[in-house]
Formats: C-alpha cells, sequence, structure tokens
C-alpha cells in the first residue's frame, strides 16, 4: 500500500527539499517506488535533482491545479519526470503561485492535490510531497493528501513557538475531519553541529512540549557541506559523498522510517 507522506514547516530554509531528495532516493535505493512531488512555486525540488530550468517544463504541477480550477480532464502521469538515481518526480513551476491565487475558484479546493495522486498511489510504494515555507492554501492541499508529515527542524534557529504552529495547523485539520487521520511521522532535526548540550537541551524541551503529539526521530542530519554540494549537482548525497557523515544519516533515517511503518523487517 501507498503512503504519502508531507515533508513540511512553514519556516523556510529547515531542510524540508534536502530531506525531500535523500529520504525519497534513499527509499529507492532499498528497492522501494517512489515518487516525489515539488509543492512549491520555488521549484527547489525540481532544479535539486538537475531539472534546472522548471519554468521552461511544459507540465508541472501547476498543471494539476490549474486543471481542477477551469474543471479540465487531464491525464494524471502526463509530465511525470524519471530522475537516474530511480525515483520519479511532479516538478513545479512558478505558475504554480499564479494557482494558488485562483485556487478557491476550484471545486472541493482542499482536496486538488489528493484527488491527483489517488490516481498515481497504485504505481508508488511512497509518495513524498515537499511543501513550501507557508501555511497556505497548497499546504493545506498537501497536508489534505498525505497520510502523515516530517517535520525537518533546525536546532540552530529552532523556535518551539514555530514547531507549534505547524502542529497546531495538523490538529486543526484533523479536528475539522478534512484529514482525521493524518499523523506526525516525527520531528527531524536537520543541520545538527554536533550533540552539544545545547542540542540535547533543545531535544529535551521539544519533547516536554510535544512529545505526546509529535515523536522526534532518533537519526538527526548533521551539517555538511556535502550536502548543498549535491543539490548544486542534481544528485542526492548517497551518490556526491558515499561514505559521509550526513550520507549514514539519511540512511538510518530511511531505515528508521521503514521499520516505523514495518517494511524491512527489523520492527
Ligand atoms: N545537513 C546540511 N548541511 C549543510 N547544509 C544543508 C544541510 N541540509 C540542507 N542544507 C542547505 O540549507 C539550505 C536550505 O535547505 P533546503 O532548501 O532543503 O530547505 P527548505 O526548508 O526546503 O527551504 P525553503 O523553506 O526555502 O523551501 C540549502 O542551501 C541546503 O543545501
Ligand atoms: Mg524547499
Amino acid at each position: 500500500m501507498c503512503k504519502v507522506i508531507a515533508v513540511a514547516n512553514h519556516k523556510g530554509g529547515v531542510a524540508k527539499t534536502t530531506s525531500t531528495v535523500n529520504i525519497g532516493i534513499g527509499l529507492a535505493r532499498m528497492g522501494q517506488k517512489v515518487l516525489l512531488v515539488d509543492s512549491d512555486a520555488q521549484a527547489s525540488l525540481t532544479s535539486s535533482l538537475g531539472f534546472r530550468d522548471p519554468d521552461s517544463l511544459k507540465y508541472s504541477i501547476a498543471t494539476v491545479f490549474d486543471r481542477a480550477i477551469h474543471g479540465k480532464e487531464y491525464d494524471p502521469e502526463e509530465g511525470i519526470l524519471h530522475h537516474e538515481e530511480g525515483i520519479d518526480l511532479v516538478p513545479s513551476s512558478i505558475d504554480l503561485s499564479v494557482c494558488e491565487a485562483d485556487i478557491f475558484k476550484a471545486y472541493r479546493c482542499e482536496y486538488i492535490l489528493k484527488g491527483y495522486l489517488s490516481s498515481l498511489k497504485k504505481k508508488y510504494d511512497w509518495i513524498l510531497i515537499d511543501c513550501p515555507p507557508s501555511l497556505s492554501k497548497l499546504t493545506v492541499n498537501d497536508l489534505v493528501a498525505a497520510d502523515s508529515v516530517i517535520i525537518p527542524a533546525q536546532t540552530g534557529y529552532l523556535s518551539t513557538k514555530g514547531l507549534g504552529q505547524i502542529i497546531d495547523t495538523i490538529r486543526a485539520i484533523i479536528r475539522c475531519r478534512v484529514n482525521f487521520r493524518l499523523k506526525v511521522e516525527g520531528i527531524l532535526l536537520t543541520m545538527v553541529d554536533s550533540r552539544t548540550n545545547y542540542c540535547k537541551e533543545i531535544i529535551q524541551k521539544i519533547n516536554e512540549e510535544y512529545g505526546d503529539q509529535a515523536p522526534i526521530f532518533n537519526s538527526s542530519i548533521p551539517m555538511s557541506v556535502k550536502v548543498a554540494e549535491a543539490s548544486k549537482l542534481g544528485m542526492s548525497v548517497y551518490r556526491r559523498d558515499p561514505k559521509g557523515k550526513a550520507t549514514m544519516a539519511y540512511e538510518a533515517l530511511v531505515q528508521e522510517i521503514m521499520v516505523n511503518n514495518r517494511i524491512g523487517g527489523e520492527a
């Protein structure tokens, strides 16, 4: 059965896109069929997978929203790209920002992405959605389409207030019953400098405040220049730096996600 995970935090620059790429390709390396969805008009996921000029693509996630807004038919597989590291991608483009402004014109506008993905689920084991850094109607679409959410959080700049807002949004979506099954897969600490006392203090604070609503992954992602280099080159950290510390960390995280979802037999 396909699992849909939104990678979300309205805070910018916390490694949502980087984590979507490296979790997605990590799962593909474990033999899983994976689709990544770029749900951000910045199209960082699309460009960090090597599609350097997303705004020139004929089809993108914007096409899906545009056709839903205008009540037109579309082929769900139209425009899906393939990356050589074994994952598929629904790209994005700047046109998505135009659709965002008009989205309320669509019938059941919170359900557009869910409807689109339902027709693709049979082809994949996992669908990961890279969310924009906002709590907009697009993010609501992502959270309505998802079974669970990974919340990347940067320890250096982490404000527990920020985490509270995304957790409150998730709870509102559950409460309003637009997606009452939505779960938090885990909070993922990213760009961790080292296991300093400061970092441990933050982990303890998050556990105290949100532990009952949102587990923290055991794996955290260290700061590494190789991570940024990999996305500039349109590849994963596994390819850029096979034995690097961030690579090991993403591998451990993928294992953790698979075990939590009872895949891989180590649970
Ligand atoms: N582990 C890491 N070590 C060093 N740099 C990293 C690491 N993870 C991500 N980065 C860098 O941090 C920056 C922000 O990462 P990314 O684009 O993934 O964040 P984001 O949350 O998707 O941002 P946005 O909110 O704009 O969508 C990028 O330049 C990326 O290369
Ligand atoms: Mg991003």
